[in-house]
């Protein structure tokens, strides 16, 4: 204004000579008739460059204007914000208030020149330093298709010094330099954009800083000029995660628009993406190049490489869970191998267990749902509702029974079944939450159980898994004796429960007592009191005792915990091989089924955190060491040379089935079983065993050959279609080797590696790729059907290596 007020005065000095030629004056303005106290910006270039020799060319003098426009001293008749050495028409600020008796037309005193005069010198030096910083904004603020190549030089230069720009290259450098234009807001306060809004620009901080508030949390970071944000709804096509403010008046941006974003920078943004909390990491976002294809050149995505739980979940909710981000197929879902698809949803709902308790998910989902705000609009509060709903619909859809288990769920869930058909966020819903809402019609109690209900039956006619299946527990052997000594006590009870049990029946203080198991070779382990699913843990022949703590050391293994002493040789002759092998099959695929991908996880962090069980998944294990041992089992407890090739025979040929079935879990356990060290030290055997079989053989021992993680494995099973049963041991390798060689939590903050989480997830989803078709095998013709299901359900091994060896050694001493 200083400014301002010394160049006019010097201006209206020099006029009152020749009033009529005067640089301030009233003018013709086409279209607007006398416009009083008006300046021509050619004319005001001349004077400025007859003012003073430190004002060498047309465009420095332009410049110079260019600064009082900017800072409106001046204005523009035709508010244009770029300064123009046309025939334009300007006045100054205080003559354009409309006074017409005001200080224009007043001649200025003596005094006034004066001053005017001395400061003159000064004026035009600071005039001369501010000028080139306004023709930058100015060129910015042009038309882009109006750009010349000096502009775009300028342009340039300036962006080569900014920080939010330091790893862009040269020629995505000129490429912006064509396209960004400035943005500035004279006021502290002003709303940029607010969250939930549609992303429509990348923005650069210039001069001045912003604060990034996000709803519930209010102020979360301040960002300074050198920082950019607006990226995050570009580049994951998603509403915008927080609300900008400008902190101070005069905030300058420069500001890239959607289309230009996503033609140039998208695929060269930077690789990591960080947003910061409180000056805290919450989400580090890291790009890959989902389809390298020239189809899709502006195809790069960004995943979660790491993040606070909740941080994640808003982010999850915000850019996966809106209907046009619900399209996913079901191959997409349960394919394993695709790092193609976005696998972040899934990833997260995986493995949540791990780093975010159902409890703490429920309270943060809650959180989301119950956004109300009188400053947001109602479609985003909507919006917000409705990405909770298709959460819980995904969860549900996707655990299935593990959602349930916890009081807090059901809570939660009433709350949304209250929702009911005229809320307008089940109007707006995708289809799947219209069938969801469907299920809300059935006639029942309480509303959760409608819910579940209704759920129930989305999940059954998906995948038919549930613990339930549990019940088919007796089917084997050792659970059935198990079961009469603990009828009615279940699965997840804990030790000290079965102690407390015990000790009521025998009349004894449980204080007293100890659970151990003793296995068939005598090795004794105590069990401690928080363990749960102790029967499905059990080694094969192993049992519990109950024994004062004394009496330990006394406890003997009973007879039958060592096994048979006579083969089933000529039982087994009799059932067609096809036979055996599709009735195992049936039973594993069975239990196969029944193993929830969180008994995976339960599997590699323990179970006693989770306060969960994994029965499913030991007893199909144990089944896999059952099948390994009555291989071994059979072989050695058959007396003649005959009878052992015959069921040599029969095994190879049994594991040729399995192998046909895709039951691979027992093909392993076969040709282990038949590798076993009491088995193949039988040389004579070995020797009468025709070349066919022993080359089918051999090349089924080269499939089970561990080399180089699995890779003969590896490679065979990848080229097979579901239903699979694949190698469990294998697939629990993988999440321990992930488990153990990675960090859960990357900072004392609680920084979640979610990178690992998805490595888990990958494993997790092997199982559900591998059952994602029925098991529709062609049944046999029935032989001796009850029988042979009989026999395959009730397998009796020894399971005690050294008895087996033994046996091995006197059938076929040691040659001399
Ligand atoms: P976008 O979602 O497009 O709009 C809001 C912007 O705020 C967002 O992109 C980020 O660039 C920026 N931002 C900075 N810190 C955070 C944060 N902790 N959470 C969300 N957005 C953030």
């Amino acid at each position: 204004m200083m400014m301002g007020k010394v160049l006019k005065t010097l201006i209206m000095a020099a006029s009152s000579a020749s009033p009529a030629s005067a640089l301030i004056r009233d003018r013709k303005v086409p279209g607007r008739g006398t416009v009083r106290h008006c300046l021509v910006g050619t004319e005001m270039v001349d004077w400025l460059l007859g003012l003073s020799p430190e004002v060498h060319s047309r465009a420095q003098a332009s410049a110079m204007w260019q600064v009082l426009l900017d800072e409106q001293v001046i204005l523009a008749l035709s508010k244009e914000h770029q300064f123009k050495d046309k025939f334009v028409f300007y006045r100054f600020h205080e003559d354009a208030e409309g006074r017409g008796d005001g200080p224009a037309g007043r001649k200025p005193g003596q005094d006034a020149v004066r001053d005017a005069q001395q400061k003159k010198d000064e004026v035009i030096s600071t005039l001369t330093q501010l000028a080139p910083d306004a023709v930058l904004k100015a060129i910015l603020r042009k038309p882009t298709h109006d750009r010349s190549p000096d502009d775009l030089e300028i342009i340039y230069e300036e962006l080569v010094h900014i920080r939010a720009l330091s790893h862009l290259s040269t020629t995505v450098k000129r490429e912006l330099a064509n396209i960004i234009v400035f943005e500035s807001h004279p006021r502290a306060e002003t709303v940029l954009f607010n969250q939930g809004d549609e992303g429509v620009s990348w923005y650069v901080i210039l001069k001045g800083s912003v604060n990034v508030v996000i709803h519930g949390k209010g102020v979360v970071t301040t960002l300074q000029d050198g920082d950019d944000f607006g990226q995050l709804a570009l580049i994951n096509n998603a509403p915008r995660a927080a609300t900008i403010i400008t902190r101070e008046d005069g905030c300058q941006f420069l500001r890239v628009d959607k289309d230009d974003f996503n033609r140039i920078l998208r695929d060269v943004e930077a690789n990591t993406v960080r947003l910061k909390e409180h000056g805290r990491d919450v989400l580090v976002l890291e790009k890959v190049s989902a389809n390298p294809s020239a189809a899709h050149r502006h195809s790069a995505s960004y995943t979660v490489m790491a993040g606070m739980p909740q941080k994640m979940l808003e982010h999850l909710l915000e850019t996966r869970l809106d209907a046009r981000h619900l399209s996913v197929r079901d191959e997409d879902i349960i394919r394993p191998y695709s790092s193609a698809t976005d696998m972040f949803l899934d990833d997260f709902l995986l493995t949540h267990i791990m780093f975010m308790p159902t409890h703490q998910l429920i309270t943060e989902l809650m959180r989301n749902y119950r956004i109300e705000s009188p400053t947001q609009d109602k479609e985003f509060v909507v919006a917000s509702k409705s990405r909770v709903v298709n959460f819980v619909y995904q969860w549900v859809t996707s655990i299935r029974d593990p959602v349930f288990d916890e009081t807090i769920t059901h809570s939660f869930f009433e709350v949304l079944s209250l929702i009911k058909a005229n809320n307008s966020a089940i109007h707006s819903a995708p289809t799947p939450l219209l069938y969801l809402s469907h299920s809300f019609a059935f006639a029942s109690s309480s509303p959760w159980q409608r819910l579940k209900l209704g759920l129930l039956i989305i999940m059954y006619s998906r995948l038919s898994l549930d613990s339930t299946r549990l019940a088919h527990v007796p089917l084997l052997s050792i659970l059935a004796a198990l079961r009469e000594y603990f009828r009615g006590i279940p699965v997840n009870a804990t030790a000290e429960t079965i102690k407390l049990n015990a000790a009521d029946k025998l009349g004894l203080r449980h204080e007293e007592l100890v659970l151990a198991e003793i296995k068939s070779n005598g090795e004794k382990s105590v069990i401690a009191d928080t363990e749960v699913s102790i029967a499905t843990c059990l080694s094969i022949n192993g049992r519990i005792f109950v024994s004062p703590k004394d009496h330990l050391d006394a406890m003997t293994v009973l007879p039958d915990q060592e096994g048979p002493s006579d083969g089933t040789c000529n039982e087994l002759e009799m059932f067609s091989t096809r036979e055996l092998a599709y009735y195992i099959t049936l039973i594993d695929w069975d239990l196969f089924c029944s193993v929830h991908e969180y008994e995976l996880l339960y599997h590699v962090a323990g179970a006693q955190p989770f306060r969960k069980i994994k029965s499913n998944l030991d007893l199909f294990l144990r089944r896999f060491n059952e099948i390994q041992y009555w291989v071994v089992t059979e072989i050695c407890l058959a007396n003649t040379l005959g009878k052992r090739v015959q069921l040599l025979r029969k095994f190879i040929k049994l594991a040729a089935y399995c192998k046909e079935f895709q039951n691979l879990n027992a093909f392993f356990a076969l040709v282990m079983g038949l590798s076993n060290v009491a088995v193949s030290r039988l040389t004579q055997t070995w020797e009468r065993l025709p070349s066919k079989l022993r080359k089918m053989f051999t090349e089924f021992d080269g499939l089970i050959e561990p080399s180089r993680n699995h890779r003969a494995y590896r490679i065979a099973v990848g080229k097979l279609q579901p239903p699979i049963l694949p190698f469990m041991p294998l697939l629990l390798k993988d999440m321990t080797f992930t488990h153990e060689g990675n960090r859960t939590l990357l900072d004392s903050a609680g920084l979640i590696n979610f990178e690992k989480m998805h490595m888990l997830a990958q494993t997790m989803r092997t199982l559900r790729y591998c059952r994602s078709r029925q098991l529709l095998l062609q049944p046999p013709t029935p032989r001796s059907e009850q029988e042979v299901r009989n026999y395959i359900r009730n397998l009796r091994v020894i399971d005690n290596q050294r008895i087996l060896t033994g046996l091995s050694q006197r059938l076929e001493p040691k040659r001399a």
